[in-house]
């Protein structure tokens, strides 16, 4: 029955613990004062009842009414006080709860949103987006659940089981040992009804996982389920995954349900065994030994305005036990939402030793250079000087000499040299490949679908690493560039377009946050999209929304190619950026691009021949290794690979 209960993960708890203490040193420790305030409120009227009944009980004898009421007024005044008392206790507590509750979650997101953008692209490449996304979800509920509830909830009956315990040994052993036996049948059905209801809602979350997981897939593949005629299989699918949610949640509730009534019995099971064992005691005047009998020094006898508030007290403490069992259970859920926040919040970032940074500089009529920190167009790569600049950096000489830097003028000098790599261990994608670019020349990769070409170009950037080998940039090793610096100086255009909700004026002005409006339609122009921009219904205040799906493929694509010609690169890598455009429009983009790549160097990926027939040099790859290299006519008279590609190619066309 334990098996599918959840335990409370400590270590998450106390790190929840103490990160809320961390953000709010002065308000957490006040609600919790707060909380122990209206807790111990709440127990201590029973002790006043009592002295008001034994109050009444001596009028009653003595028939003095008047005296009796100058002793109970100020008592029953007291105890107003106290309901008052606590009462504003727990409205400063519920105010601070729901202010640190918010408070912390929108910290909890914006870390969980800052350490993604830290991580490594393997990251995303190997975790579900889905379940990254949860983690803002369902987590972060589960967090606010902990917070805002489990934990003071736990807190306040906790208090009051203590006090209203010690104040019912105070008065009657007996009774408590009633009381506790009534507890102990309580704790044992809940355990099992709970155990159940627990297991139970576990399945019914991972249901709703499911079913919104197949919710979202077939949303977004409606076209191809529709083409396949396969409505009738989903809905299939679908009611088998909507069953087995019906049939967890049922089960959850059913045994959620039925918990309530019947420790509600229970509960009134201890109220009557009180009331007629009570009565009993007090008829029979059975030794009633008790805490107080320690202060009075002699075992007294039960009497009647003892037993009036124990009842009372039974039932408030029978409920908070009740209380406490629940919180367990909510709590030990909530740490284990707790702990998927802190695995990604504890994710390595992605690393970045490279101490090359790109600055702005201004070169004079005798060659020299300044570095200056104004945009001038310029750039150089400021090298600290214990970092080796290989044969192809041009080594600028400063105006004023700093012996800690050397500065290189940024060219686009790339250079691959025996370089491996696998994106998993066990399995390599690229063997022995090199190869160089130098400033200004355009290289080319072609070869069969999963050759490698997108893994070279995720190399140059390095959203991964190399395994083994070098790649130089100027004359300098990549890995010692800042990577946030080497992503600047190139451009690329990804084999998937990504567009942002907004306009398209803002989609292109994202390679260059800073570019006028003008800038950005000069970049489009480059890149052969202003003709269809203008013709859109608003032209460039277009909003683009769902990643751009009011736009062709094709239009898309000369966004994104105007995105890149924006910044203004020194190198550019296009992957593929041609696929999907027509004939016509793509000789509008050749000349863009042309013009584009003009004074740069850049590296393509094309499937259609055509666009990379006037590169400088053509690399072949298969399986990962380079087979053929060399200009395009160089390469159809060796009658290789490329050769056969090309001329397949045109029969085709
Ligand atoms: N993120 C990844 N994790 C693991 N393996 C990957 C990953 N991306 C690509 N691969 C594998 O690496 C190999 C090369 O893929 P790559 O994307 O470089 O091919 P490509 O030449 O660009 O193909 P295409 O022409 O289809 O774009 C493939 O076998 C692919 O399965
Ligand atoms: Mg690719």
């Amino acid at each position: 029955m334990n098996k599918g209960k959840r335990r409370i993960n400590f270590g998450s708890l106390s790190r929840v613990v103490k990160l809320l203490l961390k953000s709010y040193p002065v308000l957490v420790p006040l609600t919790v004062v707060c909380i122990i305030i209206a807790s111990i409120m709440a127990s201590i009227p029973a002790i006043f009842q009592q002295k008001i009944f034994a109050d009444i009980g001596d009028w009653y004898q003595t028939g003095d009414w008047q005296g009796a009421a100058k002793v109970i007024l100020p008592k029953i005044m007291l105890l107003a006080t106290f309901y008052v008392l606590a009462m504003i206790a727990v409205t400063v507590y519920t105010q601070l709860m729901a202010y640190i509750t918010q408070g912390f979650l929108n910290k909890m997101r914006k870390e969980l949103f800052s350490r993604m953008q830290n991580l490594p692209i393997k990251y995303f490449d190997t975790n579900k987006h889905g379940d990254i996304m949860s983690r803002y979800t369902n987590d972060i509920d589960s967090l606010r659940q902990l917070v805002s509830q489990a934990l003071p909830t736990f807190l306040l009956a906790g208090v009051v089981v203590i006090a209203v315990l010690f104040i019912m040994l105070y008065y009657s052993l007996w009774m408590t040992l009633v009381v506790m036996v009534g507890v102990f049948l309580i704790i044992l059905v809940s355990g099992r009804l709970g155990g159940g209801s627990a297991r139970y809602f576990m399945r019914q979350q991972k249901s709703v996982g499911r079913v919104e997981g197949f919710i979202q897939e077939m949303m977004s593949g409606q076209k191809v389920v529709k083409v396949f005629n396969h409505e009738n299989h989903c809905r299939e699918d679908f009611d088998e995954l909507n069953g087995e949610l019906f049939d967890n949640s049922y089960r959850a509730n059913a045994y959620a349900n039925v918990l309530g009534p019947v420790i509600m019995n229970i509960g009134n099971l201890i109220y009557v065994s009180i009331a007629v064992i009570g009565g009993a005691l007090v008829l029979l005047r059975v030794p009633n030994p008790g805490l107080s009998s320690l202060f009075a020094g002699s075992i007294g006898v039960l009497t009647i305005d003892v037993m009036i508030p124990f009842l009372g007290m039974a039932k408030q403490f029978t409920g908070n036990v009740n209380q406490l069992a629940q919180q367990v259970n909510s709590i030990a859920m909530a740490t284990a939402g707790a702990e998927r926040i802190f695995q990604l919040l504890d994710e390595k970032p992605e690393s970045d030793e490279g101490r090359v940074t790109l600055v702005n500089a201004v070169i004079d009529e005798d060659g020299m250079v300044t570095e200056v920190p104004e945009h001038t167009g310029k750039w150089a790569w400021k090298v600290p000087a214990d970092v080796t600049i290989h044969e192809a950096g041009h080594i600028l000489h400063e105006r004023v000499e700093n012996p800690d830097y050397n500065y290189v003028e940024l060219r686009g000098d790339i250079r691959l040299k025996d370089v491996d790599f696998a994106y998993n261990k066990d399995k390599p994608v690229l063997h022995d490949i090199s190869l160089y670019a130098k400033p200004g020349q355009k290289v080319a990769f072609v070869g069969a679908t999963g050759a490698g070409k997108t893994t070279i170009t995720n190399l140059l950037n390095r959203f991964y690493d190399i395994e083994d080998g070098k790649i130089r940039y100027d004359g300098i090793n990549i890995n010692k560039i800042r990577k946030s610096d080497l992503r600047r100086s190139l451009g690329l255009v990804l084999q998937d377009t990504n567009l942002f909700t907004g306009t398209v004026m803002d989609n292109i002005r994202y390679g260059k946050l800073d570019a006028t409006d003008e800038e950005c339609r000069e970049a489009a122009r480059l890149a052969g999209a202003d003709d269809f921009i203008t013709r859109l219904p608003e032209g460039y205040d277009t909003i683009l929304s769902n990643n751009g799906d009011n736009l062709s493929q094709g239009q898309r694509q000369l966004i994104a190619i105007a995105r890149a010609a924006v910044a203004d690169p020194p190198v550019m890598i296009l992957d593929e950026a041609t696929s999907s455009i027509d004939t016509h429009t793509e000789q509008i983009v050749q000349r863009g691009m042309d013009m584009l790549m003009h004074g740069r160097t850049v590296f393509v990926i094309a499937h259609r021949l055509s666009t990379v027939k006037n590169s400088n040099v053509i690399i072949v790859l298969e399986h990962g290794r380079i087979i053929e290299r060399g200009t395009h006519e160089e390469l159809l008279e060796q009658r290789g690979q490329y050769y056969q590609l090309y001329t397949g190619a045109f029969e085709l066309e």
